[in-house]
């Protein structure tokens, strides 16, 4: 069968079980980097709703259980619920590539880029949920063990007509709070001598300030072409489709290497 890198991206996105769905992630990016990088289309749309294994159980967020992470359950709970955001964050780059690679201010000219970076960004994602449930394994916690939430996707279906609402609110807002809580989690692990799991926890934040980083670029590109000054419009759009105000304390030096500086954000937070 030909390759093409928006319909491979449908499938993804329809696949129920995370391991499968992982897998296919790793396997998109393999087959776009052996391919030609012609331009792709494609009569196939995305799904609104992903597939999704039958466990964990999607609650409310405020019904999500606390976390104590002084056992291995505990530690395990927390990484669990990384996981579920992973999983999420594979289909959301898998969206992003499958309805928005042929949107008409991406293609043609710019779509291998746009590619290039959503199919990157989709297999770090796998690569976090991989590891995640590898060191959840050794805490004797399998994925879909814990109930979780739908926020992450709810966002995604939000922005669903609109990539710049897409990529101010999902890599901008959601995956930028990322920056700012996963120091404040790894301290906690090294604090109790969990070295394994911050190892894992490193190499997310590392990659998640390239994910960031990605969102940015790309948001500062669509404006520019829809002739929005990138603030404003930000700003207006995290209003329009964002619940609630950002969460201080921000991680300043992380969001700047991403290319997030402050004027982004900090108007926008609920000090
Ligand atoms: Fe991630
Ligand atoms: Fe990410």
């Amino acid at each position: 069968m030909t390759f093409n890198p928006i319909e491979q991206a449908c499938s993804l996105l329809l696949c129920p079980r995370p391991d499968e769905k992982s897998a296919s992630a790793l396997a998109l990016r393999e087959h776009w980097h052996a391919s030609k990088r012609n331009k792709y289309e494609t009569n196939v749309l995305p799904e609104n709703t992903p597939g999704r294994p039958e466990k964990p159980d999607l609650v409310l967020p405020s019904e999500v259980p606390r976390r104590r992470l002084g056992s291995p359950q505990g530690r395990g709970a927390l990484l669990h619920a990384i996981a579920h955001i992973e999983l999420n964050a594979i289909d959301l780059a898998a969206d992003m590539i499958a309805r928005f690679a042929g949107h008409p201010l991406i293609f043609p000219d710019f779509q291998t880029d746009f590619i290039e970076d959503w199919s990157r960004v989709c297999a770090e994602e796998a690569k976090h949920f991989n590891l995640l449930t590898d060191r959840m394994e050794s805490l004797g916690v399998t994925y879909g063990d814990y109930p979780a939430h739908n926020g992450l996707w709810d966002a995604a279906f939000k922005t669903r007509h609109d990539i710049a609402a897409r990529l101010a609110i999902a890599p901008m807002v959601l995956e930028a709070r990322g920056l700012d809580v996963t120091p404040g989690m790894i301290k906690k692990l090294d604090k109790i001598g969990d070295q394994k799991s911050v190892e894992v926890l490193r190499v997310i934040y590392e990659d998640e300030i390239g994910h960031v980083r990605i969102g940015a670029k790309w948001f500062q590109a669509i404006a520019e072409m829809e002739g929005e000054s990138p603030r404003p419009y930000f700003h207006q759009l995290v209003k329009t489709y964002f619940a609630g105000q950002l969460k201080p304390p921000f991680n300043v030096q992380a969001r700047t290497l991403a290319g997030l500086t402050e004027d982004y954000y900090a108007p926008l937070a609920n000090c």
